[in-house]
């Protein structure tokens, strides 16, 4: 494993967003503690461990594996998620930090075991500041491949025993979360009848889209993969639309379950739905996107607030406290907490809902006790 010390060189022509900013984070945020880009030629491997705050317990957060445009895409990515992360463990509670690691995925044949053997050797040469598990591109096999090499990683099904692949507690979440909302905000009972846009129909969209089929609620659906879209038609009597319209579609609420940065100045004003609420990371662009979702009167709960299913039920499968009821108990008390941020907010004197979140959650980013 060789580190790679030319930081310089891995931001050469980095974009606006890290070259006006220091090396050690991102613009106006406190830095990341601390960031290991790490190679491996024999494999191929290429990736980027951020841990942005320990001040909760070690950083905790999946691994993402990603085709990025180039290597600053990947170090940016790296940085919004892990601070997402700490946000997302201290809102729920969490006794971990915040932590994320991205896998450069090569180009052309590679060895993914292999790749992923050493991906845990980087987790452990961190010697447990960083806890890693799934993402986007990442599986429970690989999870296991990692935990040969690293004993900080966690999201791997033992026999008998709860845990494993977290989207469906994610996918829970989110569901009660819109429940929360659409009681809240939209002032209505149930689920019944509402019309729900979801973008991105993988692990954590699909048991999304059940959950909120068996509730009554009316889908419109968008994926890149057309295999997708036609189950949730067959299954879920779904309406299909483009990938470019869904983000417009004329429904209650909108669940953005694919893609971050899809909030933006481009998209928010077409925005039609009253409620936002989805699974995908980091899906303001900016912050001033959330000002501009508030003053339409659009309802954003913010991503780390309602999907945090995910990490509630690895990080008790870390802590040897699995067992299914108490996760889902757990992962149900996110309703709570989207009551409380809405409280949060009609107190606040003009606060947005992404806004008062981050403060919310940056208020906890101390050891809690215990
Ligand atoms: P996934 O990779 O299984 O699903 C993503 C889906 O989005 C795929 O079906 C893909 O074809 C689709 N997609 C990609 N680009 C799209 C586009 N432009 N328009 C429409 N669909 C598109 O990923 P997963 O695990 O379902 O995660 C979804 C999001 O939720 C990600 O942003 C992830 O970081 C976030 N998340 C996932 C958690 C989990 O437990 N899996 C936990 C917390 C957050």
């Amino acid at each position: 494993m060789n580190a790679i010390t030319d930081l310089a060189r891995a931001l050469k022509d980095a974009p606006a967003e890290l070259s006006s900013s220091s090396l050690f984070g991102l613009p106006d945020q406190p830095a990341h503690e601390r960031v290991l880009l790490a190679s491996d030629e024999a494999t191929g491997l290429k990736t980027i461990l951020a841990v942005h705050s320990t001040a909760r317990g070690p950083a905790f957060g999946g691994c993402r594996f990603w085709t990025y445009g180039n290597d600053q895409a990947a170090l940016t990515d790296a940085l919004r998620l892990a601070q997402g992360m700490s946000l997302k463990n201290a809102l729920a509670d969490l006794p971990f930090g915040g932590g994320k690691a991205v896998i450069l995925k090569p180009a052309g044949d590679f060895d993914r075991a292999a790749l992923f053997a050493a991906f845990g050797r980087a987790v452990q040469s961190l010697n447990g500041a960083y806890i890693t598990a799934e993402d986007v591109g990442t599986t429970t096999a690989d999870m296991r491949v990692v935990q040969q090499n690293t004993p900080f990683v966690s999201g791997i099904p033992r026999d008998g025993a709860f845990g494993g692949d977290p989207s469906p507690k994610t996918a829970w979440g989110v569901f009660v979360s819109i429940e929360a909302g659409v009681k809240l905000h939209l002032k209505r009972e149930s689920l019944a009848g509402v019309r729900v846009a979801l973008q991105g129909l993988g692990a954590v969209g699909w048991h999304l889209a059940e959950f909120l089929h068996m509730a009554g609620a009316k889908l419109v659906v968008a994926d890149v993969d057309a295999a997708k879209v036609t189950r949730a038609q067959e299954k879920f009597g779904a309406t299909a639309v483009g990938i470019n319209e869904i983000l417009s579609a004329d429904v209650d609420v909108l669940a953005p379950c694919a893609l971050g940065a899809v909030l933006n100045a481009q998209t928010v004003p077409q925005v039609r739905a009253r409620l936002i609420a989805g699974a995908a990371n980091n899906q303001l662009a900016t912050v001033q996107d959330g000002d501009a979702l508030h003053a339409r009167g659009v309802m954003y709960l913010p991503d780390y607030l309602v999907n945090a299913g995910g990490i509630i039920s690895v990080a008790r499968e870390y802590r040897n406290e699995g067992e299914e009821t108490a996760v889902m108990v757990e992962v149900t008390k996110i309703a709570e907490r989207v009551a409380e941020l809405l409280e949060r907010v009609a107190l606040s004197s003009g606060g947005t809902p992404a806004r008062v979140a981050d403060a919310w959650a940056r208020s906890k980013l101390v050891r809690p006790v215990v």
